[in-house]
């Protein structure tokens, strides 16, 4: 019987483990060591009755109008056992905990998150994710996700309150 719980520090290296094994083919984006300790609090993991961990995922906050899913992935020999279904409930938990109106995810695979009461949202809809990740990947212009979202749609969202950073030296003399 598979549970879930919040990562600690000493999950970060069975974490990276999972990543790393879909993150070849682009199912999943590649995470470092150091980037999932550092956010190692967005995670959770899903842990067999042996305590080995089979699966994990993330929800990283944007604010009280977004979150996202993240890096959600189980071991090939647990696909299909319901520890999938356990990481998402468990991040929308994590959500609701937070009061955050609106989760996202970008995925290839719709159908699982359709299944999950995902539906899918307009990318313009989602500005706080374009701004963090899209604007930095080679494949912005040429993307094969499929954007999902899960509650209500932000109306209005944290890019907006960003500020255009003053220079630090005057740049004229
Ligand atoms: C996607 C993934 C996390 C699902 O985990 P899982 O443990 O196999 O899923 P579960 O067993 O909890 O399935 C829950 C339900 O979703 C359904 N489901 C599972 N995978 C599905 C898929 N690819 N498409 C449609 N439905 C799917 C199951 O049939 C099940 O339905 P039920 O509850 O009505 O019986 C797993 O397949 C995985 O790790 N895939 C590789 C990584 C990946 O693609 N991650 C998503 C990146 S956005």
């Amino acid at each position: 019987m598979v549970h879930t719980r919040n990562a600690i520090l000493p999950d970060v290296e069975q974490i990276h483990a999972i990543i790393r094994a879909y993150s070849g083919n682009g199912t999943l984006l590649p995470r470092t060591l150091a980037e999932l300790r550092e956010n190692v609090r967005d995670f959770v993991v899903a842990e067999d009755d042996h305590g080995k961990i089979v699966g994990c995922g993330a929800l990283h906050l944007y604010g009280m109008h977004l979150a996202e899913i993240r890096s959600i992935a189980v071991t090939p020999s647990t696909k299909g056992l319901g520890a999938g279904r356990k990481l998402v409930e468990a991040l929308l938990q994590e959500a609701a905990r937070h009061e955050v109106t609106c989760v996202c995810l970008f995925t290839r695979i719709p159908e699982f998150f359709a299944h999950m009461g995902f539906s899918i949202a307009r990318r313009d809809d989602l500005p706080d994710k374009i701004y963090k990740d899209c604007v930095h990947c080679p494949a912005f212009n040429a993307c094969d996700e499929i954007a999902m979202y899960r509650g209500e749609i932000p109306k209005h969202n944290g890019v907006r309150d960003l500020q255009i950073p003053k220079p630090l030296v005057k740049l004229t003399v």
